[in-house]
C-alpha cells in the first residue's frame, strides 16, 4: 500500500462509524439520484427483460458504507464492495444486514490498485462483473486513470463501469495537469483550501466531462459514454459550515 493510500485508510477509518449519519443528506441524494437513473446505468437487471433470470453481479470500490450498492442490490444477484478502510468494510456489512441484503452483499477490506493486487481477489468471485461502480472516491485515488484500467479488467466486456464524483469549479483543472491554477497558487494549495483536513487524502478537485471520457477511453471504456450532473448538489457540514458541490454521474461500457 502506498502512503498516500495508506493516509485514505486511516483517514477513513477512524470516521467509519459516524459517516453515514454525518453525511446523511448526501447519501440520501446519492440513492435517490443513483435509483432514478438505473436504465441509464444498465438495460440488464433481475427486473428487466435483458437480465430476468440471469446472474448479474456489481463490484462496488471504495464502497464505503455502501450506499449505492444498497440501493441497487435488489435488482442484481450479487455485490461485491472493497474498501481500503476495515471498519468501512465492516459498515458496509452491518448496513446489508440493516436492510436484509446481507445474502447479495458482501463487503471485504482491500487495495485493489495496488502493484500487485492482493492474490486473494483473484478469483472468478472477483472478476467478471456486469456492472462496477466508485461513488465520491475517484478524487481519493492516487492515480485514477490506472486505477479505472485495472477496476475494468474485471468487467465482462460490454460490462458498465459507473462513477459518481464531484464536478471541478471554474478554473480548477480537475486533476492537476492542465491549465488555469490562477493566483499563483499550486494544485496541493487549491486542494488544501477546498478540503481543509481531508486534503491530504484527495488527489483531484473532481472530473470534468472530458477528463471522464479520457479516462474511461483508455481503459478500454469506449461504448455508449455519458456524463450527466445530478440534478441536486451534494450538502454537507464542514467545520461548521455547510458545503454544496456540484456532483456528476458518468457511464461507459467495456468495448
Ligand atoms: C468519500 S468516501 C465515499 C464512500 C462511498 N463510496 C459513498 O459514496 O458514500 C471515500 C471512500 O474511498 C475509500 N478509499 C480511498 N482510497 C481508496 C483506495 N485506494 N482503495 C479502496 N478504497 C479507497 C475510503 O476508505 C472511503 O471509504
Amino acid at each position: 500500500m502506498t502512503d498516500f493510500t495508506e493516509a485514505n485508510r486511516r483517514y477513513f477509518d477512524q470516521m467509519a462509524t459516524t459517516y453515514k449519519d454525518q453525511f446523511a443528506q448526501g447519501q440520501k441524494m446519492l440513492s435517490e439520484q443513483t435509483a432514478k437513473r438505473r436504465s441509464w446505468i444498465s438495460d440488464r437487471w433481475t427486473d428487466t427483460e435483458a437480465g430476468k433470470g440471469q446472474e448479474i453481479k456489481m463490484l462496488e470500490y471504495a464502497c464505503g458504507p455502501g450506499v449505492v450498492s444498497m440501493t441497487l442490490a435488489p435488482f442484481l444477484t450479487q455485490v461485491v464492495g472493497i474498501d481500503v478502510s476495515e471498519k468501512m468494510a465492516e459498515e458496509f456489512n452491518k448496513n446489508a444486514n440493516t436492510v436484509n441484503m446481507a445474502s447479495k452483499m458482501t463487503g471485504y477490506k482491500a487495495d485493489l490498485l495496488s502493484e500487485p493486487a492482493p492474490l486473494e481477489f483473484a478469483g472468478s468471485g472477483f472478476n467478471n462483473f456486469d456492472l462496477i461502480t466508485v461513488s465520491l472516491a475517484l478524487h481519493h485515488f492516487e492515480h485514477p486513470d490506472t486505477a479505472l484500467q485495472k477496476l475494468a479488467k474485471r468487467l465482462k466486456i460490454g460490462g458498465a463501469c459507473f462513477i459518481i464524483d464531484l464536478v471541478p469549479h471554474a478554473g480548477h483543472s480537475g486533476h492537476g495537469h492542465g491549465h488555469g491554477h490562477g493566483h499563483g497558487h499550486g494544485h496541493e494549495q487549491m486542494i488544501q483550501q477546498e478540503f481543509g483536513d481531508a486534503a491530504h487524502t484527495v488527489k483531484a478537485h473532481g472530473f470534468s466531462k472530458d477528463e471522464m471520457q479520457k479516462l474511461f477511453q483508455d481503459a478500454g471504456l469506449s461504448v455508449n459514454f455519458e456524463y450527466e450532473l445530478l440534478s441536486e448538489p451534494l450538502v454537507f457540514t464542514k467545520a461548521g459550515k455547510t458545503v454544496e458541490k456540484t456532483v456528476f454521474i458518468a457511464r461507459a461500457q467495456l468495448a
